[in-house]
């Protein structure tokens, strides 16, 4: 018999195909058995009727374990009550392996229990959602960068060197050298950019944060473009037009799992370009007006960010932050000294910011200066000095956290159901 894939039911009307998956729910007594069937791709109902399938597929159905996975055989019907539009009337079930006291029920749950089951809790409705809308966010970051002619490369995770600053850095042990794990791609890929002129790198990065909040896990996902003869003004359109083009994209494609989640999709729709650019003077002045006693030089808290995201419809870019609570490599702003040639995009709703970047400072005598004011080690970035004896040119980047995109387009407070398996303070189990 024909196998397919829940997704694919509706091509097969009227006709009787095979589904193998997972008990989700089970209801029903008597004649009659409502067997919810999952694989991955979608949810089915499927309906046992006694006498319609043999005696022992009818007890089977009656019987069956949450998670129990399963074959079942069956008639495609259409019904139009439900989110598929069809349903299976059963002819024949077999079991694979029954699940035993499979611990995440129906009922609620409290998150440290979920968290602590996570290798099973990707199961559930909403946690497939959040990560296929994930898949798409990623999918369509590349896609964008691909189309524009942005070359990815890979970064290296484990490196001799701190990209932002050095209270996150993990240590360890490579081989008798202190080694890091990536806190960002961005300095490999300022090396790359001057081999190709256009490239991202994506991938895992890491950070030692020491306090817990919505927005903050100790590892996770990066998008980083950097290209060559790009300015900041440039950075800031490429930073608007790929939010844009992603966030309309994943509404296209993943409106089901979006409703799934109840997230109010007129909010999205409205992220068009042009987005408001607030520099931080302005940013600081609003604070003020608003009720917060804010001095020029300090950085904005999550609440401020939130604050000031709220006054706006879209996400804001702010620019040009004062260069002493900024990293090393950043440019500053030839007309004033003391700001640094740099963006943070923070999105609507409270989610804060999303991308961080700017144009990279390309003069050799002012970067050697800027890494003894940090006391970063000079052996360490002495390659990175390589780039700016060898045919320097502007350039810019930034960085996107993809976990704190796929959290503000599905709406949920925290950052940790947005990643397969997250690393939090603390925890690092499953
Ligand atoms: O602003 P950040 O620190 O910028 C950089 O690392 C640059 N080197 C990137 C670049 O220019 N290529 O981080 C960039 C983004 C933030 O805006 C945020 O979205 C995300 O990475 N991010 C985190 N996401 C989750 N958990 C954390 N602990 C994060 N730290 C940063
Ligand atoms: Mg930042």
């Amino acid at each position: 018999m024909n196998w397919v894939r829940i997704e694919e039911v509706p091509a097969h009307a009227g006709e009787e195909v095979e589904l193998r998956g997972w008990l989700y729910r089970r209801t029903g007594k008597g004649k009659l058995h409502f067997l919810q069937v999952r694989d991955g791709s979608g949810i089915i109902q499927c309906v046992a009727v006694k006498g319609e399938l043999d005696d022992a597929g009818f007890e089977l159905a009656g019987r069956l374990s949450q998670e129990s996975s399963l074959v079942v055989r069956g008639v495609v019907r259409e019904d139009r009550r439900s989110p598929l539009g069809f349903e299976l009337g059963v002819t024949g079930l077999e079991l694979i392996h029954e699940a035993l006291d499979y611990p995440i029920s129906p009922k609620e749950h409290g998150t440290a229990f979920l968290l602590e089951h996570r290798h099973l809790w990707l199961r559930s409705r909403r946690q497939q959602a959040i990560l296929r809308v994930r898949s798409e966010v990623i999918r369509q970051c590349r896609s964008y960068l691909d189309e524009r002619g942005f070359l990815l490369v890979d970064s290296p995770i484990l490196t001799p060197a701190a990209c932002e600053g050095t209270t996150t850095l993990f240590e360890t042990d490579y081989f008798g050298e202190p080694a890091f794990l990536t806190q960002s791609g961005q300095l490999y890929a300022e090396a790359a950019a001057m081999a190709f002129g256009k490239v991202y790198c994506l991938g895992p990065t890491f950070r030692a944060e020491k306090s817990k909040t919505r927005r903050h896990l100790t590892e996770f996902w990066m998008l980083e473009p950097e290209a060559a003869f790009m300015d900041l003004e440039g950075d800031m359109e490429l930073a608007e037009d790929l939010v844009e083009a992603v966030v309309q994209k994943t509404i296209e494609n993943r409106r089901a799992e979006l409703s799934t989640l109840g997230r109010d999709l007129a909010r999205l729709a409205a992220v068009r370009k042009p987005f408001p650019r607030v520099s931080y003077d302005e940013a600081v002045f609003m604070l003020n007006q608003g009720g917060f006693a804010k001095s020029w030089g300090e950085d904005f808290g999550a609440e401020e960010e939130t604050w000031l995201a709220n006054q706006f419809e879209r996400p804001i870019m702010v620019h040009r932050y004062p260069a002493q609570i900024k990293a090393f490599y950043m440019k500053r702003d030839p007309e004033r000294p003391q700001l640094a040639l740099c963006v943070d995009m923070l999105a609507p709703e409270g989610y804060g910011e999303i991308i961080g970047g700017g144009q990279r400072e390309d003069d050799l005598a002012a970067l050697e200066k800027r890494i003894a004011a940090h006391h970063l080690p000079a052996a360490a970035f002495s390659w990175y000095l390589d780039l700016r004896r060898s045919g320097s040119v502007p350039h810019a980047g930034f960085g996107m956290g993809i976990e704190r995109v796929v959290a503000w387009l599905c709406g949920i407070a925290h950052v940790r159901e947005t990643i397969p398996f997250p690393r939090l303070l603390g925890k690092i189990h499953p």
